[in-house]
C-alpha cells in the first residue's frame, strides 16, 4: 500500500503541476470576478437589495431549468426555509440519509423536527430507494392523507435525499416513492450544481432543491445558497420569509410574520454571476480530471468512484474506495503528510451526539463507505 500511495502522491503533484500543498478543492477567480465585485462596490448596493441578486437568481434558474430561484445567505438556511415551506413543523419527522454533511440534519433540527436516518446505495452514494420504500411501507401508516411513524406516532413531513459529492442519487425513483406515499421531496443539491440525472438537473425533481455556494463548492459566492422551485407561490413565500417578511412599501416597515434575514447580499451575488459565466468550463475541466484519475486508478489497481449510469456528475469531489479502515487511515496520514490534501467522508450523522435519539434504519452501506472512501484533490486546473 505504501508504494502505491507514494506513487499516487507523485501522480497528484504532477497532475496539478505543484510541489506545494495541494488542496482538496480551491476556488478559482480568474474570470470577471474582480470586475463585477468592484462594480458592485462602486454602486454602493452591497447588501441585501440590488440588481446582482435578481440577475444571479435568473442565471441559476436558467442553468438548472427551474422556474424560480431565491438567493439566500447559505445552503443550510436555504434547506431550513425550503423544509418549512414544504410543511415541516415542530415535532414532525424528516427522512434523510445518514451519509451527509451535518447541515442536512441541522436544517431539520432548526425547525424542531426529528431526522430519521436511512442508508445510501454504493452505486450512487445517495439515499437508497429500497431502504426508503421499506421504511415507508413497514414503519409508517396512512391516516387522513398523511404518513405517520408507527413507533413514534409522529408525522413524516418530508424526504431529503442528497446528491453526494456531486453524484446524482436515483432521484426519479425517489420522487416516485415520495409521490406514492404522499410525502414532499426536498433535494439537498448543495454539492451538485452541474450534475444531471437522465438529462434533468439535480435539485429540480422535488418541491424544492437547494444549492450551496460555500467557498469549497464548484462555484462560490463566498457564502451563499439558492432555493429553486417550479411553484410560483412557494417561490414568493421563500423570498418573503428570507427578507424578514417585510411587506413591500416605499417607506412603511410592516412585517406580516416572523421572518428571517436570510437574503444573499448583492456583493456575494456579483461574485456568483462572474462564477456562473465559468461553470460550464469548470464542469468540463473537472470531468477531465476525473477521467485522468480513472485511467490512473485502473492502471494501478485502485478503485475510483465513477458516476452512476444514466447520470452526468460534476465530479465536485473525486473519490477512491480503499480496502478497509486501516488502509484508509494509512492513506490519509501519508498523503496529508506529503502535502496532498485528502479527507474521509463525514462521520455518519446518526453517530453525532445530538442525533443519538434519532431513529435510524440499518446502515451497512453508510458504514462501509465511511470506512473506505477518501476524497482526493479535485480543484479546477488551469
Ligand atoms: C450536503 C450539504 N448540505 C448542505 C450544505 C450547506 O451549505 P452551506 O455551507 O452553504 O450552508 C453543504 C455544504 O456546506 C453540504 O455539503
Amino acid at each position: 500500500m505504501s508504494n502505491q500511495t507514494q506513487d499516487f502522491i507523485a501522480f497528484v503533484k504532477q497532475t496539478f503541476g505543484s510541489q506545494g500543498l495541494i488542496p482538496l478543492h480551491a476556488p478559482n477567480f480568474e474570470g470577471r470576478e474582480k470586475e463585477l465585485v468592484a462594480k458592485c462596490i462602486e454602486s454602493t448596493f452591497v447588501s441585501s437589495v440590488g440588481p446582482e441578486i435578481v440577475e444571479f437568481e435568473k442565471d441559476i434558474a436558467r442553468y438548472v431549468g427551474a422556474k424560480h430561484a431565491v438567493a439566500v445567505v447559505n445552503g443550510t438556511q436555504g434547506l431550513q426555509v425550503a423544509l418549512r415551506l414544504a410543511g415541516v413543523k415542530s415535532g414532525d419527522e424528516v427522512i434523510t440519509q445518514a451519509l451527509s454533511f451535518a447541515a442536512t440534519c441541522n436544517s431539520i433540527h432548526y425547525l424542531a423536527a426529528h431526522p430519521v436516518f436511512l442508508d445510501v446505495e454504493e452505486s450512487t452514494l445517495g439515499l437508497c430507494p429500497a431502504a426508503l420504500t421499506r421504511f415507508l411501507e413497514e414503519e409508517t401508516l396512512e391516516q387522513d392523507g398523511a404518513r405517520y411513524n408507527r413507533k413514534t406516532g409522529r408525522r413524516i413531513a418530508a424526504v431529503v435525499p442528497m446528491h453526494t459529492l456531486g453524484f446524482p442519487a436515483k432521484i426519479s425513483l425517489i420522487k416516485q416513492i415520495c409521490s406514492r406515499y404522499q410525502v414532499p421531496l426536498v433535494e439537498d443539491a448543495a454539492e451538485s450544481l452541474g450534475s444531471f440525472f437522465e438529462g434533468k438537473h439535480t435539485g429540480t425533481f422535488g418541491l424544492f432543491g437547494v444549492f450551496s455556494f460555500n467557498g469549497n463548492k464548484i462555484i462560490t459566492t463566498g457564502g451563499g445558497g439558492m432555493i429553486v422551485t417550479d411553484d410560483p407561490e412557494l417561490a414568493k413565500a421563500a423570498k418573503h420569509l428570507t427578507t424578514t417578511a417585510k411587506v413591500p412599501h416605499t417607506w412603511e416597515f410592516f412585517h406580516d410574520q416572523l421572518g428571517y434575514n436570510f437574503r444573499m447580499p448583492n456583493l456575494n451575488a456579483a461574485l456568483g454571476r462572474a462564477q456562473m459565466e465559468r461553470l460550464e468550463g469548470f464542469v468540463q475541466n473537472k470531468r477531465q480530471l476525473a477521467s485522468l484519475y480513472q485511467t490512473y486508478a485502473k492502471e494501478h489497481g485502485l478503485h475510483f468512484v465513477k458516476e452512476p449510469k444514466g447520470s452526468l456528475s460534476n465530479y465536485w469531489l473525486n473519490a477512491l474506495l480503499l480496502d478497509d479502515l486501516t488502509s484508509r487511515d494509512a492513506f490519509l496520514a501519508t498523503t496529508n503528510q506529503a502535502g496532498v490534501m485528502t479527507r474521509p467522508l463525514w462521520t455518519p450523522l446518526n453517530r453525532l451526539p445530538y442525533n443519538q435519539n434519532c431513529q435510524t434504519g440499518p446502515l451497512p452501506v453508510t458504514q462501509n463507505l465511511y470506512e473506505r472512501l477518501v476524497n482526493i484533490p479535485s480543484s479546477v486546473r488551469l
